[in-house]
């Protein structure tokens, strides 16, 4: 049996009170709606500035009666003290995902990102060490490794960062090693690569690659691909994320805390090879749907050229086992798709 077969069992018998912050946002959501299933007791936490009211409400239908009465919701923003503080109220673990993503978003507006995901971040680390959480566990991002030419990305190798964004879960990273180091208080970062799947937002100008691909080609749009095409991603299905994040909280290995992990599949797919999976999938279920060429434009500021992620540190310290490729994640993720268009 796996570790996270295993951690899923004792949980279920065993179940703690987890808050997720960013809970109606993507990764979020998925989170809450995975710890529902096994039975825990969640509380969520967003302000709705990229979220919506829809991811949370999808989770109802997903999960039985029971399990939705565990789900208590914080309309909140956690650049107040007193809202983080509400939030770790009587928590075993904290998740934390809310920011504001999107690289261009923060290339545009620096400060704003930095208000949630850098004063955000220190004040929910300093609510959770309040309120003695048991692991605080964090999203950082595959950015932080920004210039550094290796390949694959070791988390002990990172360059200079390329863009606020970066620089924002940069700084989360070092707080949580001083939180260590000064508080005994030993957060857990994970440096999540290209997530994907249902529920991430395909509208608006800072939308994700793989939703914004599918919605223009469900609409008969033109995909606009930045430079040439052979820019390479580790696309990470969510349900990864969702066994990253559990084991992370969940583990009683000291030596896996005040530790940053990479969370990928460990495979490096271009944006040619990406827009060729997506188009494929799309016609095997929609056969009006044409065969059309992307539109090649030029490179954006901030963007590394290529990422793929060595995840053996999370192998061997968490347990952690992909269970889902890019091809098995996207059938899965354009069905959803297709139902939800
Ligand atoms: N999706 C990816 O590929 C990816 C990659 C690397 C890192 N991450 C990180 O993972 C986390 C989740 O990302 P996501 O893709 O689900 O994005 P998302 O935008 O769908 O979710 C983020 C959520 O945080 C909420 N939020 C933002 N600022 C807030 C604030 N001040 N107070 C309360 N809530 C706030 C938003 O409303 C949203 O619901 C983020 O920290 C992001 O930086 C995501």
């Amino acid at each position: 049996m796996s570790a996270f077969e295993k951690l899923k069992e004792e949980l279920k018998a065993n179940p703690k009170r987890w808050l997720v912050t960013g809970a109606a946002g993507f990764i979020g959501s998925n989170l809450v709606e995975n710890l529902l299933k096994l039975d825990q007791e969640v509380v969520g936490l967003d302000n709705f500035s990229t979220g919506y009211r829809k991811n949370l409400d999808a989770i109802k239908p997903a999960v039985n009666a029971a399990q939705w009465s565990r789900f208590a919701f914080i309309e909140g923003d956690i650049r107040l003290m007193n809202i983080c503080r509400e939030g770790c109220t009587g928590a075993d673990y904290v998740l934390h995902q809310a920011a504001l993503g999107s690289v261009p978003r923060s290339v545009k507006d620096p400060n704003t990102s930095n208000e949630s995901n850098v004063s955000g971040f220190l004040n929910m680390i300093v609510a959770a060490r309040d309120a003695d959480v048991k692991q605080f566990v964090y999203a950082s991002s595959s950015s932080v490794y920004g210039d550094h030419p290796d390949l694959p990305k070791v988390e002990n190798k990172i360059g200079n960062v390329l863009s606020p964004y970066a620089a924002t879960k940069k700084f989360n990273e070092i707080y949580a090693d001083i939180f260590a180091r000064t508080y005994n208080f030993n957060p857990i970062g994970l440096r999540y690569f290209n997530v994907f799947g249902p529920r991430q937002d395909p509208d608006g100008a800072y939308a994700a690659v793989i939703p914004k691909w599918v919605a223009a080609i469900l609409r008969n749009e033109q995909v606009g691909i930045f430079g040439d095409g052979e820019t390479s991603r580790d696309f990470c299905y969510v349900l990864n994320v969702v066994q990253a994040n559990l084991l992370a909280a969940i583990t009683q290995n000291e030596e896996a805390r005040n530790q940053v992990y990479n969370v990928a599949v460990g495979d490096r797919t271009t944006l040619n090879e990406l827009y060729g999976h997506i188009l494929d999938g799309l016609r095997k279920r929609d056969s009006k749907i044409p065969e059309q060429k992307p539109e090649y434009k030029d490179f954006r500021v901030g963007d590394v050229r290529h990422s793929l992620a060595d995840v053996s540190k999370a192998k061997t310290l968490l347990g952690y086992e992909p269970t889902h490729t890019i091809s098995q994640g996207l059938e899965l993720a354009l069905d959803w798709y297709k139902d939800n268009a």
